[in-house]
């Protein structure tokens, strides 16, 4: 069984949690796409793990873990992820983590440009984690980026990596930012590649041979469906195709390959950065902040959380063929007495049961509410499905009911242990 695992909203959904349990029973662990802009928390015998570009498999000691050619990799970022990972006790190495040579890297200056760009956006600044993700997307797709192979030809990478830095200055003295100096720049990368160089490999036959001898994969995403370049609040996304499909273009493997797509969402919404968020709610924001939750993983910057938006789901579980859905954090609704859905948005006096695409729309979208009763009570000890209190489960029945895909997981706290499989 070859899985997708995705996100339904706007990231954070709780997916690594989701991947490192899924990860028990498969051999090979995959990301797609995306880049550090990805923070995924696992927490694991006691011991908190955040992850940025290293798959979640990596906690396992005998699994193979990929980080593919759709992925955007800042090799300082990484070599740093490593380090930091391996501190932990988990070691890393090549036969444990192999690195495409089709990946982009993200440069020093590209982070650096994505800073400008959003100064320059003002009071319509996306609100990007800073990582250097959309311009180095850019240089891919505009054909001028530098993958980790290039940087086995070190004469060509040397000119290469010059002639952006030349480039990349001219925009930041735009902005009269500091510039960058091409000879540093080509030795901070290179100090860094010394590390990941042996890991890195064409990764494509690698991932077929598993796939043909009957391995079992789990393909990791980043981030989520509405902040999937095509599918998501445009502007406010990301660079990359979160959605199921971004899988397969980020890894190599066709779609024959997937047998099911594991949608993952929170019990409710969270979002950071910019955009529209029709559910957002200020109490219930405040009542998560105050509880400790929903502070970011890659930057700690608090994210805005709302009620649950059917919405969103319903059009994710379009896009992505979910086939079973993993519902985290219902914990976090634990002493709530009465709970919203919303069902559909009300624009201009029309009701939209699925996202729409222009976006001044957003702007004018008045969420349409249900009301379900709470539960009222702990449910992070609870050790199975049907332990759940009731209304829980009616909360769970509806959601799938409005999203049109079965529940296949529920999260009651960020623990491993804290998963429970739906039946
Ligand atoms: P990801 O980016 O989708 O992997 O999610 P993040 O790790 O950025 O954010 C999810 C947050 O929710 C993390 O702090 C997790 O530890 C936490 N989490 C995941 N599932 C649950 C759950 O079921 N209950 C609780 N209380 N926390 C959870
Ligand atoms: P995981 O994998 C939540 C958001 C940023 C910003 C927008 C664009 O942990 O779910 P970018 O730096 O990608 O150009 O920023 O996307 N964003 C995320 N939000 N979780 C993430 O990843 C995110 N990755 C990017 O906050 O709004
Ligand atoms: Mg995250």
């Amino acid at each position: 069984m070859n899985t997708i695992i995705t996100g339904l909203q706007w990231g954070d959904e709780g997916k690594g949690k989701i991947v490192d349990y899924l990860t028990e029973s498969a051999d090979v662990v995959i990301r797609g796409q995306g880049g550090n802009n990805a923070g995924h928390t696992v927490i694991a015998n006691g011991t908190k793990y955040v992850l940025h570009l290293l798959p979640s498999g990596i906690l396992w000691d005998s699994k193979i873990n990929v980080i593919s050619n759709g992925v955007v990799i800042d090799p300082i970022g990484l070599v740093s992820e490593i380090e930091r990972i391996e501190s932990q006790g988990i070691s890393i190495t090549p036969k444990k983590l192999i690195i495409s040579d089709r990946a982009h890297v993200v440069m020093p200056f590209h982070k650096e440009l994505d800073a400008a760009r959003e100064a320059s956006l003002g009071d319509r600044k996306i609100g990007t984690t800073k990582r250097g993700i959309g311009p180095a997307y850019a240089d891919k797709i505009n054909r001028c980026g530098l993958r980790m192979a290039d940087l086995f030809d070190r004469a060509f990478a040397e000119a290469q990596i010059t002639h952006r830095v030349a480039e990349a200055n001219e925009i930041l003295k735009r902005y009269d930012l500091e510039t960058f100096d091409a000879a540093k720049v080509i030795d901070e990368v290179y100090t860094a590649f010394a590390r990941l160089s042996p890991h890195v490999t064409n990764t494509i036959p690698a991932l077929h041979a598993a796939w043909k001898s009957g391995k079992k994969l789990l393909f990791e995403g980043a981030q989520g469906t509405l902040l999937d370049i095509d599918f998501g609040t445009y502007p406010f996304v990301t660079s990359s195709n979160t959605t199921a499909g971004g899988s397969c273009t980020g890894s190599g493997l066709p779609p024959t390959a997937i047998d099911a797509v594991i949608g993952v969402c929170k019990a409710y919404t969270t979002r950071v950065g910019s955009g529209p968020f029709p559910t957002g709610d200020e109490g219930l924001s405040t009542y998560l902040h105050d509880l400790g939750r929903e502070f970011g993983a890659t930057t700690g910057r608090p994210r805005g959380c709302g009620w649950l938006d059917t919405v969103l789901l319903r059009f994710a579980c379009m896009v992505n063929g979910v086939t079973g859905l993993a519902v985290t954090n219902v914990d976090g609704l634990d002493a709530y007495e009465t709970l919203q859905i919303c069902t559909g948005y009300l624009v201009d006096g029309t009701t939209h049961t699925l996202p729409p695409a222009d976006r001044s729309a957003w702007d004018r979208a008045t969420p349409i509410y249900e009301s379900m009763p709470g539960w009222t009570c702990d449910t992070t000890a609870c050790k199975d499905f049907a332990s759940l209190p009731a209304q829980a489960k009616a909360y769970l029945a509806r959601l799938s009911e409005l999203c049109g895909a079965p529940i296949a997981f529920v999260g009651v706290g960020p623990d491993r242990t804290q998963t429970l499989v739906a039946n």
